[in-house]
């Protein structure tokens, strides 16, 4: 590839996952109006729900995700009260109307949680709302985390897609990385889940981490394949030491250029498509019957604040701190400190301190943005990259 356009294609763009996107977020959206959003729900609403987890035990130099490391469970304790605090008052403003369609549990780290925790939260959500008999609950997994207790909290609370975080197999990119997680470990995680009957199993990957070479990163792909995931997301590495200062601990000339980052993203996809996976948007890879790949054949896949999805639910609530509702009206995000947002939601009430509301132009502009961001056309179905 040409090196100017390698570096063009290298230059940092808005991450579409809404639009407008949080930037133009501003504070006259307050809890006031998302109470008023929360209670304008509609019995035949499908919502999808997000619960955000702000703590790791380790951090990983690269990561860009909003947590803090705690080496001491009781913030997570102190936490898990505000959380259970807001699930109690946001349900009582939806007041059993709409039924839920999805749970998300993010973070950070949802599985640094001890396995009792998970369980209440779980029986928290299910005593709060009214769940769809086939409501599908996705957990991203910190696998070094896992012990058999968790892999058993996790199924009790009905978890039908584990996302593990793998990045990468190299120990050379791991130690730079901070995140030192054996293929074996892998294993055992995606071996126990799959053994308690979780039906989909997604890997995450990323190239342009420090040390990555186009070998290294065939080498992932190569044993990732070998766990037989049902997704694999392949993500470029963001480096935003300004914003993230902890990756200031990756030494930038470890880092790859534009232009071999370009090439490690191409060669691992064409080792997905060449197993058989089917392209989805521009980070996902699926087998052709999962139903992420299904949803982008059929002209069904969409975007929201967790990337690409098939849960087409138009109300999207999160709980937590930073974590961003969707409603027709909007978009509402909460207050991103963590004790901050304890505060806001101990005695009932809600931590929504901006966002935004939406004009008939920002729908359509959304819309637009959707569409290129899923099929790659505005118009017509999109058949999907194949397959062999
Ligand atoms: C909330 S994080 C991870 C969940 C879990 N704590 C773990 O580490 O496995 C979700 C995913 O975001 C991706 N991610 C985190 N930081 C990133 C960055 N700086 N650039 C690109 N992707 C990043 C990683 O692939 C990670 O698995
Ligand atoms: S990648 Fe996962 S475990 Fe590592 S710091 Fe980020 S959220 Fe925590």
């Amino acid at each position: 590839m040409r090196p100017e356009l390698a570096a063009r294609l290298g230059e940092n763009v808005p991450r579409y996952t809404s639009y407008p996107t949080a930037p133009h977020f501003h504070p006259a959206i307050d809890a006031a109006v998302c109470r008023e959003w929360l209670q304008a729900l509609e019995g035949g609403d499908e919502i999808s729900l997000y619960l955000h987890i702000p703590y790791c035990d380790k951090l990983c130099w690269f990561c860009a995700c909003h947590t803090k490391q705690t080496r001491h469970y009781e913030p997570v304790t102190t936490y898990l009260r505000s959380l259970h605090a807001e699930i109690a008052t946001v349900a009582s403003l939806v007041g059993g109307k709409g039924r839920v369609r999805a749970v998300h549990f993010g973070g950070g780290s949802p599985t640094m949680l001890r396995p009792e925790d998970m369980v209440a939260l779980g029986t928290a959500l299910r005593d709060s709302f009214d769940f769809l008999p086939d409501a599908k609950i996705s957990v991203e997994i910190e696998p070094n985390d896992m012990d058999e207790a968790r892999l058993d909290a996790l199924a009790e609370i009905g978890m039908t897609r584990a996302s593990l975080g793998v990045q990468d197999f190299d120990p050379k990119v791991q130690k730079a990385i901070n995140r030192e997680q054996s293929f074996l470990q892998t294993k055992a995680v995606v071996d126990g889940v799959r053994s308690r009957g979780v039906e989909s199993v997604n890997l995450d990957l990323l190239y342009g981490l420090p040390h990555q070479t186009r070998e290294s990163v065939c080498s992932t792909v190569a044993q990732a394949l070998i766990l037989e995931p049902d997704r694999m997301a392949l993500f470029g590495y963001a480096h935003v030491p300004w914003f993230k200062k902890h990756q200031t601990m990756i030494d930038e000339a470890w880092l790859p250029n534009s232009a071999e980052r370009f090439a490690q993203s191409q060669i691992a996809a064409d080792l997905m498509l060449k197993a058989g996976y089917q392209a989805v948007g521009f980070d996902h890879f699926a087998r052709p019957s999962d139903a992420l790949a299904v949803a982008a054949r059929t002209g069904t896949l969409h975007r929201n604040f967790q990337g690409y999805t098939e849960d087409r639910c138009q109300t999207l609530i999160g709980l937590g701190p930073s974590s961003i509702s969707q409603f027709r009206q909007g978009y509402a995000q909460n207050m991103p400190a963590t004790a901050e947002y304890g505060r806001m939601v101990e005695d009932g009430g809600l931590a929504a301190v901006r966002g935004i509301a939406l004009s008939d132009d920002d729908r359509v502009r959304g819309w637009i943005i959707e569409r290129v961001d899923v099929r790659f056309r505005l118009l017509g179905r999109r058949s999907g990259r194949t397959l062999r």
